[in-house]
């Protein structure tokens, strides 16, 4: 029977696991945010919940729920992509746009 494996090796890359460098955000299980994004990313994760189960992380004082919905958070944002930029083609149309139609020629 081999080494121990952690719970969340079965999602990760087994480089963020091991890298001594990561910053400890759970400090009740020792999971790295890289672990914690990792696994965010590779399932998809949208809970603390889930992301307990998957890594761990959040299943001890509950005091780094707070990073972990961060973490989901940003998850999240990158998914949408880019918001638009401003003055883009969704921008609002003004009185005199609608009063002569369409965009004036420069
Ligand atoms: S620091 Fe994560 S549960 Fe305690």
């Amino acid at each position: 029977m081999g080494p121990a494996v952690p719970a969340a090796a079965n999602l990760l890359n087994m480089a963020d696991i091991e890298d001594p460098s990561a910053d400890i955000i759970c400090k009740c299980f020792q999971v790295n945010e890289a672990t914690i994004r990792g696994a965010i990313k590779s399932g998809d994760l949208t809970s603390v919940e889930s992301v307990t189960r998957a890594c761990e992380a959040g299943g001890g004082c509950h005091s780094c729920h707070i990073l972990i919905q961060l973490f989901i958070d940003q998850h999240q944002e990158r998914k949408k992509g880019p918001a638009p930029e401003p003055g883009g083609r969704d921008r609002k149309i003004g009185f005199f746009s609608r009063l002569f139609g369409g965009r004036s020629k420069r």
